[in-house]
């Protein structure tokens, strides 16, 4: 592979700066002989789609390409050629001919190269598809991609590809690790929305179509952002994301009625509270006329929400797509409903059991604007759990599943941990809910039950630190979801490979190197932090650090029930919480069984003594024991690894990571002795291998 330039500067251009080759220095020696662009269209999303050509050409040439809108110069080949069928473009209408792909999505593109016409055309129904597929083509062109004889079509598996920002009117982002808002400081909007344009741009070109631009946890000044006061800024957000073809979303506070509008109840059925909500549907989409829609978080961790009126969750999100029906707006309604005021002294209730039991009942009564937002797992992100049960469990409703890509309880993004092999499983589980090939990722495309609104929605992991993501290798997260969002037959390994030739220039042995790292990291995370699906183990509140009874809604150990006598929590039919039967056939059965239960769940099913043997022929002990001792060595290698790397990287980035990577190998240590010196002293029994238990 030829040398490549790397990247300059300190991450901020993320996986869009294409670093050149350095042979390509020369005239006579180009990266790409492509130093035109045909583009007939003039609407926005097109004009997108060209700037990002003529951004993406310019580093990979060193020059920017020439603009045209037809294609008669013949000194103008070879050029790419972009734009709708029927759009004018008569090159794009030569290469394709009079029959062009089928794509069954206004999203899908086709890209075909044809030698005759000396040009690589894109086509699509409609301009987001330009965008899509000019980011395609400058991923081939970024990761040295042969561009002979190509003949693409691609459409995005899932409807609805959207991100959560979990930010905060005072600037502030919950649960967010790479500084502050770029969308908000000092209870406004910003002025200066550079970053949120170059936001988008990262966005769109991992095929993401929808955000919503507020924190689920809506306080008194986000309250306001569905008024005429605010409105007008949030429309400037809009205007930008629109040129990406992504809609905006706002996250609302269900007692809104009550906090601004003056009423005495938010009470979902009370005609006043339906009308107050009309007009504020009404003002947002004379602002806003293609607004997304809401997202709520209803009677959730202290949030209002129809149960304060004996209303249900049916009531409350049909009240609201009531509101939004008339503009195409949809609700987009949290599943994370649990009774955070557990007693630790009630073992059958169960947080795990909660959003099974308070959604499946409702199976049916959503309107068709309204859909499910369920958490991948029936807890909260934990670095290990199973898949939600609920998820496949309400075939008559529309649903979505949500990620994290924040990395709340995987490190905070001081901890290297690759969380594409955890989706990846996620989607890949076959949840038998309509027989086998019942898959999450079916399920969540609405395929399986014919559900028109369906997709993946999940927690942003970006602030204004410079290179957005704090670790510049958690950007590798976000850059992932939105891949796997549009395609989730991906692999995690393609989709590593990918990001980090873009990235770093495709060059070894960065490449190699980087990917490794990406793809082993889960695994290190998981053996030096929480033990076998337990989970919980963190600091209360920022949920940073080993801390075995320490989270806040632990009361005592409810969340692992660690004593002299076993760990573990017992979620079976036959002596526990009942959990496992929320899953179907087989599925149930294996958990419910401690003989089938997978090890590295077993902890969150089952309470078993410290000298159970799990399947590998360890102790539970000893497994805890040797986990965390091997959980640093290989902490420890990730930072070797990356020390290899040293003098090929520019210093910026090299020492951003190395940083990082010192300081994750470190925490480990203190993991590993927090979390073994507990567990010894509560079992009573030794490290077998003898080694030091502090
Ligand atoms: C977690 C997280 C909260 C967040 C919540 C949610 O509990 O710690 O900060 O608000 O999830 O998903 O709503």
């Amino acid at each position: 592979m030829s040398a490549i330039l790397q990247p300059k500067g300190n991450g901020y251009e993320a996986w869009l700066g294409y670093p050149r080759p350095a042979s390509a220095s020369s005239e006579h020696s180009p990266v790409t002989p492509y130093h035109s662009i045909i583009a007939a269209e003039q609407d926005e999303v097109t004009g997108t789609a060209v700037a990002e050509l003529v951004r993406g050409l310019s580093s990979l040439l060193g020059s920017a390409p020439l603009v045209a809108a037809d294609a008669l110069s013949a000194a103008n080949r070879p050029c790419i050629a972009i734009g709708t069928w029927g759009g004018g473009n008569p090159l794009v209408e030569q290469v394709f001919g009079g029959d062009p792909p089928r794509l069954a999505s206004p999203e899908g593109y086709a890209i075909r190269s044809s030698e005759a016409h000396s040009c690589i055309a894109i086509g699509a129904d409609a301009p987001a598809g330009l965008l899509y597929g000019a980011f395609h083509l400058l991923r081939l062109l970024g990761t040295g991609a042969p561009l002979e004889a190509l003949d693409i079509s691609s459409k995005p598996a899932n409807r609805l590809r959207m991100i959560n920002q979990w930010d905060n009117m005072d600037g502030t982002i919950e649960r967010g690790y790479a500084g502050a808002s770029i969308f908000y400081e000092q209870n406004r909007i910003k002025d200066d929305l550079q970053r949120v344009e170059d936001y988008a741009r990262m966005l769109a070109s991992v095929g993401l179509n929808a955000i919503s631009i507020n924190n689920v946890n809506v306080f008194a000044v986000e309250t306001r952002l569905i008024t005429a006061e605010m409105l007008p800024d949030v429309a400037r957000v809009a205007d930008i994301f629109r040129k990406y073809a992504i809609r905006s979303f706002l996250s609302i506070n269900f007692a809104a009625p009550m906090e601004i509008g003056g009423l005495d109840t938010a009470d979902p059925l009370d005609p006043a509270v339906r009308e107050w909500w009309r007009e504020r549907a009404a003002e947002i989409y004379a602002a806003i006329p293609d607004f997304g829609g809401f997202l709520v978080k209803a009677d959730s961790e202290h949030r209002p929400g129809p149960f304060t009126y004996g209303r249900d969750h049916a009531d409350g999100s049909n009240m609201l797509a009531e509101a939004l029906s008339p503009y195409g707006g949809l609700v987009i309604w949290r599943c994370f409903v649990y009774n955070c005021k557990q007693d630790w002294r009630d073992r059958k209730t169960d947080r795990a059991r909660a959003a099974y039991d308070h959604f499946t009942p409702l199976d049916g009564r959503f309107h068709d604007n309204v859909i499910l937002q369920i958490k991948n797992g029936p807890m909260d992100f934990q670095v290990r759990e199973p898949v939600s049960p609920l998820i496949g469990a309400i075939p008559a409703t529309h649903q979505v599943v949500e990620f994290q890509i924040a990395q709340e309880y995987t490190g905070q993004q001081r901890h290297l941990c690759y969380l594409v092999p955890q989706w990846k499983q996620v989607l890949d589980f076959d949840t038998l809910s309509r027989g086998e090939g019942s898959t999450v990722k079916a399920i969540a495309d609405g395929s399986l039950y014919g559900r028109a609104w369906g997709g993946i929605a999940a927690v942003s992991n970006i602030g204004d630190d410079p290179n957005w993501t704090g670790h510049l290798l958690a950007q590798a997260n976000l850059y992932g979801y939105g891949r796997l969002a549009w395609n989730p037959e991906l692999s995690a390994e393609d989709i590593a490979q990918e990001w980090a030739q873009l990235t770093f220039g495709p060059m070894e042995p960065v490449v190699e190197t980087v990917c490794r790292m990406l793809l082993d990291s889960w695994s290190i995370y998981e053996s030096y932090t929480a033990p076998l699906g337990v989970g919980w183990m963190v600091n209360p509140s920022h949920h940073y650090g080993p801390n075995v009874d320490g989270y806040e809604y632990s009361m005592w150990g409810t969340y692992h029930f660690a004593d002299c006598g076993g760990i573990g929590v017992d979620r079976t039919t036959a002596t526990g919480t009942g959990y496992a039967a929320q899953y179907n056939g087989s599925n149930a059965e294996r958990y419910e069984v401690l003989e089938s239960c997978p090890d590295e769940l077993l902890l969150f099913f089952h309470h078993v003594p410290y000298t159970h043997k799990l399947h590998s022929g360890t102790s539970v002990i000893q497994h805890i024991y040797n986990a965390h001792f091997e959980g640093v060595e290989q902490a420890r290698g990730l930072l070797a690894q990356w020390q290899e790397l040293e003098g090929r990287l520019n210093e910026q980035l090299y020492s951003q990571v190395a940083g990082r990577l010192k300081e994750q190998a470190e925490h480990a240590c203190e993991w590993r002795d927090i979390i073994n010196t507990y567990f010894w002293r509560k079992s009573g029994i030794p490290d077998e291998l003898g080694r030091v238990i502090y």
